[in-house]
């Protein structure tokens, strides 16, 4: 680690610091038995869970019930999240909470559940018109200006590590821009991570989710270093995602050893236990790093694709709702983007390769972006993701389209090791079109 502390030497007007939020969590089989006593031990009488119609009638949301039952905690379901929310289904599920009379708030789904259920806690606690809170430029972006009620979530994918971030993610859709809110204050108090809950995912949602587990750790690690940052507001003015720092770095190297050893049995057999659990440890620990450090740009640009592509059906998600599954439009632009990249810090991204479980004989800087990019294309391939853009049906003549609809996420790529303008996310869809 001392090469990558030296990288954090402080600059002229730098930030002095870099401040880690989490939840506290609890890890392990079984955890979503205690949901009930984690409520009553935050003081709650009755509690609004958050849950989507696929999970609604399954065996995860039932144990929450029973424990929140058994503790006397008292339990109104809300089960209307949309699958990749909307600023709709987001205000519909904040009219709900408004009107629930609840003090807190239990989330028992994937990232698209508890996201809905940061967004309903935060406006049914502190009331606003909805684009007040949502990221700048496209929303005003004001700070959260008080607390929001207590929030156990309780995480049922491996992968976007939402029950341990700040952030809440949906879709803008007369823009038909991916945006968020981000506030310290939206981090939930409880995680509840229980590996059990993997035995029901589907292998496509166990790959796309754990691809996005990947990208948060080598985003995490890739991100212009903290004292480099374009915005270095210190003290409670710094922002949630600060770039690089020594704690994110351990946490996303250990979760990409674990997605490089475990991913792809994770994907292929449901029934084998080790695997699954540790890429539920793996997204919890990549979550805790990405919130803390930012993504960058495969995220910014998977968001012009997952806005482009609308026609796609992908097993394992709602079959009455066409999407390209967040994590899968993410893995899509990683190669290319780590090609691009590594010269602006090839010893960074050697160690992402190495810890993913590349092999590294005679790798040196200048092969650091081919090397990353060549083990996440045998990953892509040993989990049958699509082979690039292109089998998506997209082609050169996307390519326009694609760095516009990227466009609303400059805030996002800020983030990114390099500068990027027009003409370089033109070039980064451009090679990301085919891989093998
Ligand atoms: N807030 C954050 O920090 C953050 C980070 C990354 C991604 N996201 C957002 O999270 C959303 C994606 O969430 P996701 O990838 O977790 O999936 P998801 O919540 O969209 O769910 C995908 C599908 O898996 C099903 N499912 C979930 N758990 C299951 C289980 N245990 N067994 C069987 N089926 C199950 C769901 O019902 C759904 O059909 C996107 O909107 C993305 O932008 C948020
Ligand atoms: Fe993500």
């Amino acid at each position: 680690m001392a090469c990558c502390h030296a990288d954090f030497a402080a600059l002229e007007g730098s930030d002095r610091g870099f401040t880690i939020g989490m939840p506290t969590f609890t890890f392990g089989p079984g955890v979503l038995a205690e949901a009930g006593d984690s409520a009553a031990e935050l003081g709650l009488h009755r509690v609004a869970l958050f849950t989507d119609r696929n999970l609604a009638g399954g065996e995860h949301v039932a144990k929450v019930k029973a424990a929140l039952k058994t503790a006397g905690v008292d339990c109104v379901v809300y089960d209307e999240v949309t699958i990749e929310p909307t600023d709709r289904s987001f205000q519909d599920a904040a009219r709900f909470a408004r009107e629930a009379n609840v003090d807190g708030f239990v989330s028992v789904g994937g990232g698209s559940v508890i996201d809905t259920c940061k967004a309903a806690n935060l406006y049914a606690s502190q009331p606003a018109e909805f684009m007040t809170y949502v990221n700048a430029p496209i929303g005003a972006g004001q700070r959260v200006p008080g607390p929001v009620r207590p929030h156990i979530a309780c995480p049922t994918t491996s992968g976007t590590g939402s029950e341990t971030t700040g952030i809440s993610i949906f879709t803008l859709t007369a823009r038909n821009a991916k945006t968020g809110i981000i506030s310290r204050r939206l981090i939930p108090d409880v995680a509840l991570v229980d590996p059990d809950v993997t035995r029901t995912l589907p292998a496509n949602v166990v790959a796309a989710t754990g691809f996005d587990c990947m990208s948060h750790a080598l985003e995490s690690i890739t991100a212009r270093l903290y004292p480099r940052r374009l915005n270095p507001a210190q003290g409670i003015r710094r922002p949630v995602s600060q770039g690089a720092n020594p704690f994110s770095d351990a946490l996303a190297a250990s979760a990409l050893q674990s997605v490089g050893q475990y991913l792809v049995r994770a994907v292929d057999d449901a029934s084998d236990v080790e695997a699954r659990t540790e890429m539920m440890y793996a997204a919890m620990l990549a979550g805790i790093a990405f919130n803390a450090a930012g993504c960058h740009l495969p995220h910014g640009l998977s968001y012009a694709v997952s806005g482009l592509v609308k026609d796609r059906h992908i097993d394992g998600y709602p079959p009455a709702k066409p999407l390209i599954p967040h994590g899968m439009a993410v893995v899509l632009n990683n190669p290319s983007v780590w090609r691009h990249t590594a010269p602006a810090h090839p010893a960074r991204h050697l160690r992402c390769a190495h810890a993913l479980g590349a092999s590294m004989q005679g790798a040196t800087p200048d092969d650091a972006g081919e090397v990353l990019a060549q083990r996440i294309i045998e990953l892509m391939q040993a989990t049958r993701m699509p082979n690039g853009l292109s089998a998506l049906g997209l082609n050169d003549t996307h390519v326009d389209a694609l760095a516009e609809g990227a466009e609303p996420q400059y805030r996002v790529m800020k983030n990114a090791p390099v500068d990027v303008g027009a003409a370089e996310l033109r070039t980064l869809f451009r090679s990301a079109m085919r891989y093998w």
